[in-house]
């Protein structure tokens, strides 16, 4: 099973930094700012999970670790590996085309309202086999692995109807256990109101919201398809009280909430994720300042995804600095998606958060580790490196960890690990 423990101890040594971000999470404010770097670090790991974590010297004394395989890192840098918090993994293929409209001038609303956007991702990917749209998935996880993701939610969303929605969410489940990296799945039938509820008699988005909410959702909780529901509650998608309504049906069920927000226009979608005391708030660009201020006395993170302002050529980048000042929990992720967010480096977004919204390295490598494993509700088990905890983390070819960010557009991760098993190594 691709998940399975090792069962052999194993030293990973002569890493120049290893930054363990451990301790009490999530972290806010100042917090986000400190790593905990160990110097000349080593791990002991024993059945997949952290047995030992120090200093070399301490840890290679240990008499398990003298029995133990050993990886040589030759003095590279280790931190926890990436846990990716928003993700549109399973897409029938890219939209290029509408890439070289939005060049020209078009804007994505104008595509999208011209029957463009997702939409056109939902014809094809009704039109897509299952074994089609499982290879592509099985390629781009590869990729995640060798840019050091670890764990990654994914979402529904480009389906629409019920056999499409189940078609991805039962390929996420095969995913989850075909390969090694671990996926939580997300219902998202509240993308947007597909062709066939817009301007029918009798097939109107409110229809949509009562299907989604009576019929599919006990089935997703019922089949056990996802562990969390999002919403895209923005222009035109769905309005606050459509994305409420879903997201009450959804915390019946027992799912989590997630809520796309605030991205293309201000709507008090912020608000609404913090009423429903939703686990995550996304995108959040056209935040106002007493959103701010709400968000930061909530538990919702911040989930910032930098990763559209740059593809969509904007200038205006999410209140990260703002958002982590004010003591909220923000985090990194994706998006990765074909319409507005085609990347799954988190290196990569890691660039776009320091360089654009002035986060520092460190605050850049915890939001894209223990504080999307919070939100994920798995922060005890990953997004840090501490005796107990699965070893999962990522290997970097840098003198410092600074220089993860520092690089742009070139991967210096050369070696991944998953639950003490290698999954990529460069
Ligand atoms: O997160 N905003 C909604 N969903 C995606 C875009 C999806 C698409 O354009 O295909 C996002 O940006
Ligand atoms: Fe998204």
């Amino acid at each position: 099973m691709p998940k399975s423990r090792v069962q052999e101890s194993l030293l990973v040594t002569n890493c120049s930094q290893v930054l363990t971000l451990r301790g009490s999470a999530p972290r806010r404010g100042k917090a986000l700012d400190g790593p905990d770097i160990i110097f000349d670090g080593a791990i002991l790991i024993r059945n997949g999970l952290i047995a030992a974590i120090g200093p070399r010297r301490r840890i290679e004394r240990l008499p398990e670790s003298r029995r133990a395989r050993k990886i040589d890192l030759a003095g590279r840098v280790v931190i926890p590996g990436f846990v990716d918090s928003h993700t549109h993994l399973i897409h029938p293929c890219s939209r290029a085309t509408e890439y070289e409209q939005r060049i020209s001038g078009a804007t994505y609303e104008e595509i999208a309202s011209a029957g463009g956007g997702i939409l056109n991702s939902v014809r094809k990917l009704r039109a897509a086999p299952a074994a089609q749209l499982k290879s592509r998935g099985l390629a781009h996880l590869a990729q995640f692995a060798a840019h050091g993701t670890t764990t990654l939610e994914a979402k529904s969303g480009y389906g629409l109807d019920w056999p499409s929605e189940r078609k991805i969410l039962s390929l996420l489940r095969e995913l989850n256990h075909d390969q090694p990296l671990e996926i939580v799945p997300t219902f998202l039938g509240a993308h947007v109101v597909p062709a066939e509820f817009r301007n029918r008699t009798g097939k109107t988005p409110e229809a949509y919201i009562d299907l989604i909410c009576c019929e599919w959702l006990p089935r997703v909780a019922a089949e056990n398809l996802a562990e969390f529901c999002d919403a895209f509650c923005d222009r035109g998608a769905f309005t606050v009280a459509q994305s409420r309504k879903v997201l009450t049906a959804a915390h019946a069920c027992g799912l989590g909430l997630r809520l796309h927000a605030e991205q293309l226009a201000r709507t008090g979608a912020a608000r609404l994720a913090v009423q429903m005391h939703a686990s995550s708030a996304d995108h959040l660009e056209k935040l106002s300042a007493s959103d701010i201020r709400a968000l930061a006395k909530s538990n919702v993170t911040c989930t910032m995804l930098p990763g559209c302002c740059f593809h969509l050529g904007l200038a205006h980048y999410g209140p990260a600095r703002q958002l982590i000042d004010a003591g909220a929990i923000v985090a990194l992720a994706t998006d990765f998606n074909p319409g507005t967010s085609p990347t799954l480096s988190m290196p990569m977004i890691l660039s776009l958060a320091c360089n654009q919204m002035r986060m520092t390295p460190a605050e850049a490598i915890a939001a894209a580790t223990i504080n999307p494993a919070y939100s994920l509700r798995r922060h005890d088990r990953i997004g840090s490196l501490e005796v107990g905890k699965f070893t999962d983390l990522a290997v970097f070819d840098v003198a410092d960890y600074r220089e993860i960010p520092y690089y742009f557009g070139v991967n210096h991760c050369s070696l991944t690990m998953k639950r003490g098993r290698i999954i990529y190594t460069h």
